[in-house]
């Protein structure tokens, strides 16, 4: 009889998904030493959004056939490297884009009402009562939303925020979108620069790669004007941490919300400490079902791809 795959799963995922893999595969899920020492006689690796699949591990793997992202963003994936063994590679799109624009809302509510910093102060033992100019913020509802990035994600943050809070939309993004989907949403194009100078609220969901590498650095923190709030729903490195910081610590924002990190699980020790910031540790498809979606599509093209069929979702190089 053939020798069943070896599956590598690098994220703790829920114990039903699991059982349909350890039916199926020879599992290694819970591996202690390195990725690429655990993959050398994979056949398939299940990897999240921060494991990092590059050419070195690529090399060290000579059997892989099939590496299964979790998440929906493929950045810490080396896709060519991949390509050119003949590696598929899959994510998950769609299961988790409602859930993700939900802690969009919650984020851009966060960072518009200063949420954290509130909260902080009433814990600290520091509030002194109600007054009339206490952490008084900026209205989301009829505000001017700015999206950058106007993929699934970010349509689903503007359907949120048309319909449920009147916000008006700019957006900027590669392509303009199609009538059918920006005339019910009033969404009007705009290049970067100008969408940065007229939103009141900035919220980020463009994915990262060399070209949005600190796409939001200090020239354009210093395009916004200083009644705006920004929120970073797309990925550490989108965001120049370090300027973000600079310019919450000056005033020359009125407030920040992040879910994610340059460099994550570390967080820049000045935006720790930066003033009218929330920072939530990369939880933004993080719902029971949703967690339990992703890991059984990456489950499902795992089981596809080591059977020779077709991959459910793959990545284009
Ligand atoms: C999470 O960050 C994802 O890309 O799905």
């Amino acid at each position: 009889m053939a020798a069943r795959p070896h599956v590598v799963v690098a994220p703790a995922i829920a114990p039903e998904v699991l059982a349909r893999l350890q039916a199926a595969f020879d599992v290694d899920a819970a591996g202690l030493q390195p990725l690429a020492a655990r993959c050398a006689h994979a056949d398939g690796l299940l990897v999240g959004p921060t494991e990092r699949v590059d050419a070195a591990l690529v090399a060290a793997c000579p059997r892989l056939r099939i590496v299964a992202s979790l998440a929906v963003g493929t950045n810490n994936i080396d896709l060519a490297a991949c390509a050119q063994r003949g590696i598929t590679v899959t994510n998950a799109p769609d299961v988790l884009t409602e859930t993700t624009a939900d802690l969009g809302l919650a984020l851009l509510l966060a960072a518009a009402r200063n949420l954290s910093t509130a909260e902080r102060e009433l814990r600290t033992g520091n509030w002194r009562g109600w007054a009339v100019g206490h952490h008084a913020g900026a209205d989301v509802h009829g505000a001017v939303l700015g999206i950058v990035g106007m993929g699934r994600i970010g349509q689903a943050i503007a359907r949120r925020a048309v319909h449920g809070f009147g916000m008006r939309l700019r957006y900027a993004n590669r392509r303009e979108l199609p009538p059918a989907v920006a005339t019910p949403l009033g969404a009007q194009w705009r290049p970067l620069d100008a969408l940065l100078q007229e939103a009141d609220h900035v919220l980020l969901t463009v994915p990262y790669s060399a070209t949005t590498h600190h796409l939001i650095g200090a020239r354009e923190l210093a395009l916004m004007p200083p009644h705006a709030t920004l929120v970073n729903l797309a990925r550490g490195g989108v965001v120049d941490d370090a300027a973000l910081a600079c310019a919450l610590r000056q005033g020359r924002l009125a407030g920040a919300a992040l879910d994610v990190f340059e460099g994550e699980p570390r967080v820049h020790p000045e935006l720790l400490t930066a003033p009218r910031c929330t920072l939530t540790p990369h939880i933004a498809s993080a719902s029971r079902a949703t967690r339990t979606a992703m890991a059984a599509l990456a489950a499902d093209n795992l089981l596809a791809v080591l059977a020779g069929q077709a991959a459910r979702t793959p990545v284009q190089p």
